[in-house]
């Protein structure tokens, strides 16, 4: 344990939400299963290998961006800021502004991953002791409270890397960074990872990746369902389809049934029929145009800064 390193904040979920929420998503006629429930420990893990895959441009792309323009960054971030990570996962990029940002005072990752969440948040408690570090195990989707922070800091920044923004349909993105920018008040900063529109081949090869992790990630959601809701989704026939709907600018990923079958869940039999899909996860791609659409009133962008083939986008913005 670290000095630096403050209590856990928990907001837990009630199991019967969860419950309810896989209930009403199979009931419906595109059955869905919400995407966060590929976030047990196996699924974190899982996605940190993503991001490793040569094909998931989505992580190097954005590194490279941040190292690219970390000092204009920083300089925009400015000096004794605290930093809210949502979904913070491992915290791996956020050491990149942990080590260049004028001395910054605090970090509060936020994630549902209770494993990952205290592993990492130690780690950087170790790796940056004079900075606070206060992990909020918490479903930032869902309305939060801060903790209370006494600190003295200069400006609240909200990082949310990894084009994660893209994961909400464009109507709940537009309310929830509008959410943000009420909460966080006037002149808050937000920098943000927001992945562009690009060909489809680029695209679906990102989800589709030669080694199968992608698709474990996608099979991991009915295991972790099996073990948590006690369903019998016999996993061997089920697979992953991933690919660009392009008329909605968005990837979907889905679990199709190999077979017409029954899995019971809560004493319920829902019934497939072959080839039919559950819908796991929307990934929304964006023009810069598209995206600062979004934003309405609550945020002004500052600055977009993009690679040489503007595949991806971090823009930093300003709450007013
Ligand atoms: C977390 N999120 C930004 C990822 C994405 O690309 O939409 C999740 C993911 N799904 C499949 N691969 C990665």
């Amino acid at each position: 344990m670290h000095n630096n390193l403050l209590g856990i904040h928990k907001y837990e979920a009630e199991d019967e939400d969860l419950m309810a929420e896989v209930l009403e998503g199979l009931n419906q006629s595109q059955k869905k299963l919400p995407s966060k429930l590929f976030y047990d420990q196996k699924g974190s893990e899982l996605f940190d290998q993503i991001c490793d895959l040569k094909e998931y441009y989505l992580t190097q792309t954005e590194m490279w961006i941040m190292n690219r323009y970390i000092d204009e960054i920083s300089s925009m971030l400015g000096e004794k800021c605290l930093l809210i990570e949502l979904g913070s996962g491992s915290s791996t990029k956020v050491r990149m502004l942990l080590d260049h940002l004028d001395d910054p005072v605090g970090y509060v990752p936020v994630d549902i991953s209770l494993e990952h969440l205290l592993s990492s948040a130690n780690s950087i408690a170790r790796d940056y002791p004079n900075i606070k570090v206060l992990p909020v195990y918490a479903d930032y989707t869902q309305p939060f409270v801060l903790p209370d922070i006494s600190i003295h800091f200069s400006k609240k920044v909200i990082y949310y890397p990894g084009s994660t923004i893209g994961n909400f349909t464009p109507t709940n993105a537009s309310r929830f960074i509008n959410r943000i920018a009420e909460n966080s008040g006037n002149g808050s900063g937000f920098l943000i990872g927001v992945d562009l529109k690009k060909d489809t081949k680029t695209l679906e090869a990102a989800y589709n990746d030669k080694e199968g992790v992608t698709a474990a990630f996608n099979l991991n959601m009915l295991k972790r369902l099996n073990g948590e809701l006690k369903t019998d989704f016999d996993l061997s026939q089920w697979r992953h389809h991933a690919f660009y709907n392009m008329g909605e600018g968005r990837i979907e990923m889905h679990l199709v049934s190999l077979k017409e079958q029954q899995v019971s869940l809560n004493g319920t039999g829902i019934e497939f029929k072959k080839d039919e899909t559950i819908l796991t996860e929307y990934s929304y791609k964006y023009s810069a145009n598209e995206f600062e659409e979004l934003l309405e009133d609550g945020f002004k962008v500052e600055k977009v800064w993009t690679d040489e083939e503007n595949k991806f986008s971090v823009q930093y913005m300003t709450a007013r």
